[in-house]
């Protein structure tokens, strides 16, 4: 039996949360040995904000190297960068023309994001979407692991692709997302009822897969809680300390009836020591790996072109298609 295909990504856009990697890179590693796997480094969706062309290429470059150094081994995953597939942007132009506006005004995150970027709300943040679902469903993607926070994106995928199925017959499979039960939406330590985002001003706020082993447990002692003082799951009630339980679950393979056993009788100071240990334990092998392969730009190229190469075989044979059923002219 043919395995199932998985694509994702993520933008280049520097550091990286601990959200990041518990509702994406994480679920991805446990991936690569049941599915053919695709997963590329957003770089033209970061282009959507406003970057420093020297250190977009530098994020770029890293976070190749930290998908590597997460555990997606090079020869078993198809690692590219987005923009080096021109595909993609090729397919996206036509499903735009597939594409209606009062669909694209409904993306919440178009809204935040225009919220947060006032003075460049250009239209590539309008269309952002569309190039999402080209993403998908150049590769025939059935699965599409990500965040809680993706999810109106992959819905517009899939209208997009019944869309034009209707219209042109059979061409695009319908993907579906692959949102983790935990971990879908990690919560900022400081304001846990907002999502933890890269963008946060707060560093407090944050874990960055970066950060040293003192600034992650600073971080975890000072994460906001509440006066009960017991270790509850309890997540309107108790936000932050359901947040801190969440993370622990994932990393410790454990349900919250568990770690509610495990730290009955105990109070924040012990459990927050734990979250900070178990956090420390998973990213420092990470870490070190990440920075032995950046002094390796060579190996990091070679990673990224055998990528490349695959992804544009595959991702060309769905966009010539495209092109003969729309109308153009394909030799
Ligand atoms: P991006 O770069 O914003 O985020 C990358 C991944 O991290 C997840 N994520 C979180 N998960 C749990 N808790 C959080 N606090 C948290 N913050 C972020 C996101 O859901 C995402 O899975 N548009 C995408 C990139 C993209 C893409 C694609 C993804 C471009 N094309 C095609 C999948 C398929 C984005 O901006 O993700």
């Amino acid at each position: 039996m043919e395995k199932k295909i998985i694509l994702s990504g993520i933008q280049a856009t520097g550091d990286l949360t601990l959200g990041n990697y518990l509702g994406s890179i994480n679920n991805w590693v446990k991936m690569q040995e049941e599915y053919d796997c695709y997963y590329m480094i957003a770089d033209l969706h970061t282009l959507t904000i406003r970057n420093n062309p020297e250190i977009l290429r530098e994020n770029t470059l890293k976070l190749i190297a930290l998908y590597v150094a997460a555990g997606l081994d090079p020869d078993k995953n198809i690692i590219f960068i987005q923009s080096h597939v021109p595909a993609h942007t090729r397919l996206s132009w036509i499903l735009n023309c597939y594409t209606y506006m009062g669909e694209l005004n409904r993306m919440t995150q178009f809204k935040d994001k225009s919220l947060k970027h006032a003075d460049n709300i250009n239209s590539g943040l309008f269309t952002y979407p569309v190039l999402m679902a080209a993403d998908i469903l150049v590769y025939n993607a059935d699965l599409v692991p990500v965040g809680d926070d993706q999810k109106q994106h992959l819905e517009i995928t899939r209208d997009i692709a019944e869309r034009f199925n209707s219209l042109y017959g059979e061409t695009f499979k319908i993907p579906e997302a692959y949102i983790g039960k935990v971990g879908a939406r990690i919560m900022g330590l400081q304001n846990p009822t907002s999502k933890m985002s890269k963008s946060a001003q707060d560093p407090m706020d944050k874990i960055l897969l970066t950060d040293s082993e003192e600034d992650i447990r600073k971080k975890f002692k000072k994460a906001v809680t509440d006066s009960e003082n017991s270790v509850r799951f309890d997540k309107d009630n108790k936000p932050g300390v359901s947040n801190l339980m969440s993370i622990y679950g994932i990393l410790k393979n454990k349900n919250m009836e568990e770690i509610e056993k495990e730290f009955e009788g105990q109070g924040y100071g012990v459990f927050k020591a734990a979250v900070a240990d178990a956090v420390v334990e998973r990213l420092q092998p990470i870490q070190k790996k990440y920075n032995e392969l950046l002094q390796n730009p060579e190996k990091l190229k070679a990673i990224y072109e055998r990528g490349d190469k695959k992804a544009n075989e595959k991702a060309n044979l769905l966009l010539k298609e495209v092109y003969r059923k729309v109308g153009l002219i394909v030799d």
